[in-house]
């Protein structure tokens, strides 16, 4: 995995100049276009953004692992609510091209391969791990949900490693006959665990965020 420190120290609004959101069709709703004002490169961030609101995952100061971090929105999210007390590194098969604040680090890799040895990628702990991860679509639910499922038991499997005891753990899913299973797995794990479809989901996706906290 390559390391990729945020060649934007001293920049001053790094959500300036990236670049734009696909509009028309599918992509063109309201959530699309206020990130596009808003200068996120993506609409995900209302998730995260919901997700907070109700349940209070990120503070200031957080050293946060953003799992499926690109284009980079939750990254821009995490390292604002952090703060530059705070620590966000993110990782992703595809690289992260905007400008990130200084106390965000990216690195271009494989969630299976840091699943298999954490302590390659990084000693630090940290307070919480997201996961936004999701598969290359094929067309067929199933095969997408089962997909999901896998990338999901390697997040959790770095959130085991990498959480503080009483850390928190975002993951989204994409339901399927797996489902189930997963909750029971992050239920073990955490001793809070909650279900939440953010309004900014998509009505007609099958994704879904399971939300762990007080890692055990
Ligand atoms: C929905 S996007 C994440 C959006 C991001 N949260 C944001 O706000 O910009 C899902 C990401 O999961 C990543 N991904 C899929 N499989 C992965 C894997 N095996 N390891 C790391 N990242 C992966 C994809 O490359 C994609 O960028």
């Amino acid at each position: 995995m390559k390391p990729r420190r945020a060649a934007a120290v001293g920049v001053r609004n790094p959500r300036k100049k990236r670049g734009a959101l696909r509009t028309g069709g599918w992509d063109d709703d309201p959530f699309t276009r206020r990130a596009q004002r808003e200068n996120f490169p993506a609409r995900s961030v209302y998730k995260l953004q919901e997700i907070q609101k109700r349940f209070s995952i990120l503070r200031k100061g957080d050293r946060v692992l953003d799992l499926g971090c690109a284009p980079g929105s939750w990254l821009l999210y995490a390292a604002e609510v952090a703060g530059s007390a705070g620590r966000v590194v993110g990782l992703d098969l595809s690289p992260v091209t905007i400008a990130l604040p200084a106390h965000v680090t990216v690195l271009t890799g494989d969630v299976f391969e840091l699943a298999q040895r954490p302590a390659d990628f990084c000693e630090e702990a940290f307070d919480v791990v997201l996961s936004d991860m999701a598969p290359a679509t094929t067309g067929s639910r199933g095969v997408d949900a089962a997909r999901s499922f896998n990338l999901c038991t390697a997040a959790l499997a770095v959130a085991r490693r990498l959480l503080v005891p009483g850390g928190a753990f975002v993951c989204k899913i994409f339901q399927g006959e797996d489902f189930k299973r997963f909750i029971d797995a992050v239920r073990a794990d955490f001793a809070e665990q909650r279900v939440f479809k953010p309004q900014s989901s998509r009505k007609a996706s099958s994704e879904i965020y399971l939300v762990g906290k007080g890692k055990k």
